[in-house]
């Protein structure tokens, strides 16, 4: 099968502050792209990319943050937030930028699977901290407008 990468629109595309519509058919193209979007993620070694990332304004997104457990999220919604943790971040539509931003600690978000099916998924760590990243995508919301200390290239934690 063939997958292409795809380009990850920078900082300053208009599409990255769109809010996404939600997707409404699982059809071939929505699937594809699913693929082209993890294949895309992995080829630029991120652990979460939104479709609006790849210039496709839908409620979409791809995360792996161990390299075991892919999640293709349809129509993500965050159901429950607890606590708070400020921890550093990036994205690979600011690539070389990290800035600590303040998350919910654990949330449990309900999405669609690409077999149509409702699934919820429960984190926290990093895990949680990618879930509302990607979300926050889809309502055109970039980590740099909350971030604090933003900083070219991650620093070392003591
Ligand atoms: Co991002």
């Amino acid at each position: 099968m063939f997958m292409p990468v795809m380009e990850i629109k920078k900082m300053g595309e208009p599409v990255l502050k769109e809010i996404c519509a939600p997707v409404e058919r699982i059809d071939k193209k929505i699937k594809h792209l699913l693929d082209d979007m993890a294949e895309t993620m992995y080829a630029n070694e991120g652990v979460g990319l939104a479709a609006p990332q790849v210039g496709v304004p839908i409620r979409m997104a791809v995360i792996n943050v161990d390299k075991k457990k892919l999640y293709e999220l349809i129509n993500p919604v965050i159901v429950e937030r607890e606590g708070a943790v400020v921890d550093q971040e990036g994205c690979l539509s600011f690539p070389g930028l990290f800035g600590d931003v303040e998350r919910a600690e654990k949330v449990r978000v309900e999405y669609i699977n690409r077999y149509g099916k409702k699934r919820f998924v429960e984190a926290e760590g990093l895990l949680a901290r990618c879930l509302q990243h990607e979300i926050d995508h889809l309502d055109g919301k970039l980590f740099i407008e909350i971030a604090q200390n933003l900083s070219e290239g991650r620093r070392d934690r003591s």
